[in-house]
């Protein structure tokens, strides 16, 4: 799988003090290519979100509160408007709480109504600041880890900050950077890397694809099959089908979609159709849930929980990590999963910042 930014700095441009800072206008444009793959996946994507509406009212596809109309803002690039994908990591911030175009997490600075045509007016300030020191390690485990697995994102779509080894680093990849680590201190990551037959990693909640694109390009064999409600697939699908031109992009609903290219690479999946998934797929190696079971409804944790139960082989992994979010109206996730899987986590890991990691494997019979 070819990278679509492959350009690596030299050790001049990665010093901290000349790290180069990527504004919008550096991006690399979308290429016909590019842009006419996303525009051919959200066809697909919109079919589901039809198909959602239909269904609306079974307990298991009605969207929990905290994920309700929260991507509503995002209509141009659901419907394949260029300004829009061009755009589009600025406009993914609900899926970490990171906005790149404030490069913040807080809401505060984040919320309101927000101009995006001109991003770079509003980067000027974060270059302006230098680089700070999480930023300078985050650029340097990138360079480090440059060979064997990259945490940097491509140069387009909106992605901005600081350039590093393959594209860029900014508080999003730093975020990455702690769950990879974190995933191979677990040995989540080593499960995968065997080549034959192909490993199939089930992640469901995939968010713009971040985590996605970051393992695909480590691990091009994986067989990588997102699970979402299909408002938040129409980043993810619009995302890989772009960032990665040369995969095999493959769709399922258990309807409409029902027989996809056995050797996708993608395989995108909407929530309302996972029982259906359940069934077709012959396994899942490893599956994987990051700030997003604790958003969901109980019905859907269990549902999710026993899905993966019956997915896992004997020797397959559940890599979840959520905050316990009973204060905001969420789950505590451990409470549900536990009803359907074994807690094999290791010892504890010390702070870590993005959600409480956790391993889960299939219960013994
Ligand atoms: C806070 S975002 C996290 C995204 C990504 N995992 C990350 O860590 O950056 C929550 C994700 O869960 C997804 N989600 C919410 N309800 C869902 C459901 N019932 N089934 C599948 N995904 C769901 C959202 O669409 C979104 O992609």
């Amino acid at each position: 799988m070819t990278p679509t930014d492959d350009r690596t700095p030299t050790t001049r441009d990665r010093a901290p003090n000349r790290a180069r800072f990527c504004y919008f206008r550096d991006q690399t444009p979308l290429s016909d290519t590019q842009l006419a793959r996303a525009r051919s996946a959200l066809a697909t994507v919109r079919s589901f979100m039809d198909l959602q509406k239909e269904l609306e009212g079974d307990d298991f596809v009605t969207v929990s509160p905290l994920w309700t109309k929260v991507t509503d803002y995002a209509a141009g690039l659901v419907a394949g408007e260029k300004d829009a994908l061009e755009r589009l990591r600025f406009l993914s911030w609900p899926f970490s709480g990171i906005s790149l175009l404030h490069m913040s997490t807080r809401p505060e600075v984040i919320g309101g109504q927000t101009d995006y045509t001109d991003p770079d007016a509003a980067l000027a300030q974060f270059e302006a600041r230098g680089l700070d020191l999480e930023m300078t390690h985050a650029l340097d485990a990138a360079e480090q880890f440059s060979s064997i697995l990259p945490i940097t994102l491509p140069r387009q779509m909106g992605e901005v900050g600081w350039l590093g080894p393959h594209g860029v680093v900014n508080l999003d990849t730093i975020a990455f950077s702690e769950r990879v680590a974190v995933m191979a201190e677990f040995g989540a990551i080593q499960r995968v890397m065997q080549q034959t037959p192909r490993q199939i990693v089930v992640e469901i909640g995939g968010g713009f694809g971040g985590l996605a694109y970051i393992l695909k390009r480590a691990l091009p064999g994986l067989q990588y099959v997102i699970v979402d409600l299909p408002s938040s697939m129409a980043f993810s699908a619009a995302y890989l089908s772009a960032m990665m031109p040369d995969a095999r992009i493959a769709f399922f609903d258990g309807r409409t979609e029902t027989a996809p290219d056995e050797e996708y690479d993608f395989l995108f999946v909407p929530h309302y159709a996972w029982d259906d998934l359940v069934q077709f797929l012959p396994r899942a190696d490893l599956g994987l849930n990051t700030l997003s079971f604790a958003e969901m409804t109980e019905a859907q944790v269990d549902g999710y929980g026993r899905g993966l139960a019956d997915l896992l082989p004997p020797d397959g992994l559940l890599f979840e990590q959520n905050f316990d979010d009973r204060r905001r109206g969420g789950l505590n996730v451990p409470d549900i999963l536990s009803r359907h899987l074994k807690d094999v986590s290791p010892a504890d890991l010390g702070p870590i910042l993005r959600g409480v990691p956790k391993l889960w494997a299939p219960k013994p019979n």
